[in-house]
């Protein structure tokens, strides 16, 4: 997806770090085999961490926050998630973040990415008119982040890897902010947070509970809504899902 068609050495060289690795020079040869002696000698190699590496320090890098602001410094300075190469921004919260309620989406898309804000492209007007329906403003009444901060690229869906590298930040921010209640947008967060693989069509709408430190703290899934501008049917079931939410707000009031 990133254009990577052949590989031109044997070991992989992470160009993106400060190296004095000579450019490599066009083979000469007609063969499909390295020849090592147009191959320069890296010096030091960087070390590449390893998934489980990039994790560990993700979560111990969100562990030592204890403040929102220190958070998201936090993941401006963390290079462990490739996505933050391409993308323009890096997309931390909106709305209120003195209210009970946390929507957690999926991604920035085009738009997010340009300006740094969660949910201001088509499908975040839908969802502020959905959430306005059953009176709920983002000005107001509720925080919006995503379990991503930075755009894939074209708008594709996030990898597993990339899903795993981000969700320590996301569960500190959740910590951070401690809700009343969460509200995940999409099967994205959804999956991640409820740790299921099943799919929004069977887990929208039902309620679990998302544990904090000293808390259970109700959490449901909806449809995405660049979803429901795609498919418009799964409006009907949404409408049901929000007045359900609303019924929960007044609940825990
Ligand atoms: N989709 C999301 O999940 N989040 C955004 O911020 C924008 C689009």
């Amino acid at each position: 997806e990133w254009g990577v068609d052949e590989t031109i050495s044997e070991e992989p060289i992470n160009w993106f770090e400060k190296t004095d690795i000579a450019p490599i020079k066009q083979s000469t040869t007609a063969s499909n085999s390295i020849n090592t002696s147009t191959t320069p000698k890296a010096k030091s190699t960087p070390h590449l961490a390893t998934h489980q590496e990039t994790v560990s320090q993700a979560t111990s890098v969100a562990a030592k926050c204890t403040t929102l602001d220190e958070l998201k410094a936090a993941i401006l300075e963390f290079d462990g998630c490739s996505l933050k190469k391409t993308a323009s921004n890096t997309v931390f919260c909106d709305g209120n973040p003195d209210s009970d309620i946390m929507v957690i989406g999926e991604a920035p898309a085009d738009k997010e990415d340009l300006e740094g804000k969660p949910f201001i492209g088509e499908p975040g007007q839908l969802l502020d008119k959905m959430f306005a329906a059953i009176d709920l403003s983002r000005e107001k009444d509720f925080y919006i982040t995503n379990l991503m901060p930075w755009r894939p690229p074209g708008n594709r869906k996030l990898t597993d890897t990339e899903c795993e590298i981000c969700l320590p930040f996301l569960k500190r921010h959740i910590e951070l902010f401690a809700p009343k209640i969460i509200i995940l947008v999409g099967a994205t967060s959804a999956k991640a947070l409820m740790n299921t693989t099943d799919g929004i069509t069977k887990i929208h709408g039902k309620w679990k509970e998302y544990d904090l430190s000293d808390s259970q703290v109700p959490m449901v899934a909806i449809f995405h809504p660049a979803y429901l501008i795609r498919q418009p049917q799964f409006k009907k079931q949404t409408w049901h899902d929000l007045l359900d939410i609303k019924s929960k707000i007044m609940e825990l009031k």
